[in-house]
């Protein structure tokens, strides 16, 4: 949800070197994008409308290493954004960086301002004119009413004080060649070089560069100046502290390779993330294991697939471990918060770590004294840093907007903390061994081949559905989000027992409708479903370890029992991607959505 990346160092032109840095952030923003970068005393600014990624310096009017800015002065400074709108539609007055009317401040932002309306009032009434419609040029102004009478920095720092809601920023001033970086929960991440810093929302910025990264926490500040960094906390008004922490993420895994697009590297890449996840460190799942077990009442809780995945978790708790377990989206949560204490256990399940919606489920359930345990792939996220307990999914930078093995490897821990609630983490482990060296007759181009033949059949459809059962139900409805957000076809999900209480009545001529079926103590059921949908027209495309007289088209997947949420999912995911492609949609970017959703 917006991508900022600042570089301050002497490394020449970083003008051209933030807008390759925002490049390997466009997943999380891609309606517009802006840059600003000093040039002895001025600060240039640079917007434009449309994808960074598209973006060639070559051919383009805009060539920063037109502007000698090595020549002009040592330190370079610059900062960026790519865009996805919140407050102002998509245009190059509301793309970042904004400005003060001398561009005296200059900020990139990524959150929401709650209480922007009262401070553009106030400060309209002090005389400060705006020219966009955003919450962001209001930080601007405020800091620049702070600075009248305070250095740049405690301009800052005060503009933070009154500022409500979740956001980072990274500001520039005229007067020197500081930038001042904060953040109150959304991402911001410092990359450490030789006497030099890269600002970012995300690590794949300046991974090409540095691997040594310090997080920044929440009511921090950072002052970066002249090859100096400096930090200091809000809320306990002293300087502190930060660690140096080495991660070992390479850039390979962050690029496309021999691939079109990275939701299908992602997908064929399941197999290697699987076997990740699985042969971790088992103390930490037996851990969390024995933690769960122990808790007065358990809760699970994520936003879109991984909210899926967590009510996967919830047949998978009952079922292998006999425990009972409660199961809310995160924008949700709140109405829970009556029935959390310190006895309770709260489990979070993300991608990112920084979802917005899960981090304040997190932040109440740690208010009434809940033990917390998250179940992430940015091992040093948000989330993770303010949990118990962490899990690590291991399945690498996952960069396509729709989740893919993380997914998978998301539903191969909480596997293991099933079997491992019920005293049998070995069991569990060989069970998913073998589901990984099955996955190996899915992620290949002849199983790529047979589902094209579907995607090529139904690419034009108007709608279609997906019904499941048991622990295939959730698969369902994230069968419909994958189809949902790449191939923009209306698709919905349904428990396959409820279709006769009204949906069968969208059933017609030809209306494709996927069976997601394993051998288990619902195929009865699943199949008699799908001749119900059958004779009323449907189309049946079963997704099965055995054909069966129901399918009009079959998907085979490998018969790994309790894991069958793991292997059905995978056909789905590259039907999604190739109706995408078909349609001529960019799976890896789709429209209106991002990556990381840091705002409620
Ligand atoms: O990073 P998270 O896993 O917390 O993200 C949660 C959702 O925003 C995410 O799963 C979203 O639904 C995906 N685009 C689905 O593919």
């Amino acid at each position: 949800m917006c991508g900022i990346f600042a570089y301050t160092g002497k490394k020449k032109n970083s003008a051209k070197l933030v807008i390759e840095g925002l490049k390997r952030l466009e997943y999380r923003g891609y309606d517009s994008w802006g840059i600003a970068y000093k040039s002895g005393k001025d600060i240039h600014i640079h917007k434009e409308v449309g994808k960074i990624g598209e973006f060639k310096i070559e051919g383009s009017k805009f060539d920063p290493s037109n502007i000698a800015i090595g020549e002009t002065q040592d330190t370079q400074v610059a900062i960026g954004h790519s865009r996805w709108a919140t407050h102002g539609g998509v245009n190059e007055k509301n793309a970042h960086p904004h400005f003060t009317e001398d561009k005296d401040i200059v900020l990139v932002h990524n959150g929401i301002l709650e209480n922007y309306k009262e401070l553009k009032t106030y400060l309209q009434k002090r005389g400060h004119k705006f020219i966009s419609k955003t919450d962001t040029e209001v930080i601007a102004h405020l800091i620049e009413e702070h600075a009248q009478n305070h250095n740049f920095e405690e301009a800052a720092r005060l503009a933070m004080q009154e500022m409500e809601g979740r956001y980072a920023i990274v500001v520039i001033n005229k007067q020197n060649n500081q930038i001042v970086a904060a953040r109150k929960g959304s991402p911001l991440i410092i990359g450490v070089g030789e006497k030099e810093f890269y600002i970012a929302s995300d690590i794949p910025a300046f991974l090409p560069y540095t691997n040594k990264v310090i997080y920044l926490d929440d009511y921090q500040i950072a002052n970066i100046n002249e090859g100096k960094i400096k930090f200091y906390d809000t809320q306990k008004r002293e300087e502190v502290e930060k660690r140096i922490i080495e991660i070992d993420w390479d850039e390979e895994s962050a690029e496309k390779g021999e691939f079109p697009h990275f939701m299908i590297k992602e997908i064929m890449e399941q197999k290697d993330s699987l076997s990740r996840a699985i042969n971790q460190d088992p103390s930490i799942i037996e851990k969390v294991a024995k933690e769960i077990r122990s808790a007065g009442s358990i809760y699970l809780t994520g936003c879109g697939t991984a909210g899926k995945v967590a009510m996967v978790a919830q047949y998978l708790f009952g079922e292998v471990s006999k425990l009972q377990s409660h199961f809310y989206f995160g924008s949700e949560f709140l109405s829970q918060a009556g029935f959390l204490n310190k006895k309770s256990i709260v489990i979070a399940i993300s991608q990112s770590g920084e979802t917005a919606d899960t981090m304040e489920a997190l932040e109440m359930a740690k208010e009434k004294g809940a033990k917390i345990v998250s179940i992430v792939n940015v091992e040093n996220s948000s989330m993770a840093r303010i949990s118990d307990f962490v899990i690590p999914i291991k399945a690498g930078p996952e960069k396509a907007v729709a989740s893919t093995k993380a997914t998978s490897s998301q539903l191969a821990i909480l596997t293991l903390l099933a079997y491992a609630m019920d005293g049998g983490i070995i069991i569990g482990k060989q069970l998913l061994i073998n589901t990984t060296s099955q996955i190996n007759d899915m992620v290949n181009p002849r199983y790529e081949d047979h589902i094209m033949k579907i995607a090529k059949k139904i690419k034009d459809i108007e709608s279609m559905y997906i019904i499941g059962r048991g622990k295939n139900y959730p698969i369902a409805l994230e069968s419909a989000i994958k189809l949902q957000e790449v191939s923009y076809i209306h698709a919905e999900g349904f428990a396959g027992g409820e279709l006769k209480h009204g949906p069968i009545a969208l059933i017609s001529q030809g209306t494709p409708v996927i069976a997601l079926v394993s051998n288990d103590q619902h195929k009865k059921d699943i199949l008699s479903n799908s001749i119900e949908i059958k004779s009323r027209g449907g189309f049946i495309i079963g997704i099965a370890p055995e054909n069966d007289e129901a399918f009009d088209f079959w998907i085979r997947v490998p018969d790994t029992g309790e894991t069958s949420p793991i292997v059905n999912i995978i056909p789905v995911q590259i039907l999604a991607y190739q109706l995408a492609v078909l349609r001529k949609n960019n799976p890896d970017m789709p429209r209106n959505l991002a990556k990381s959703v840091t705002v409620k």
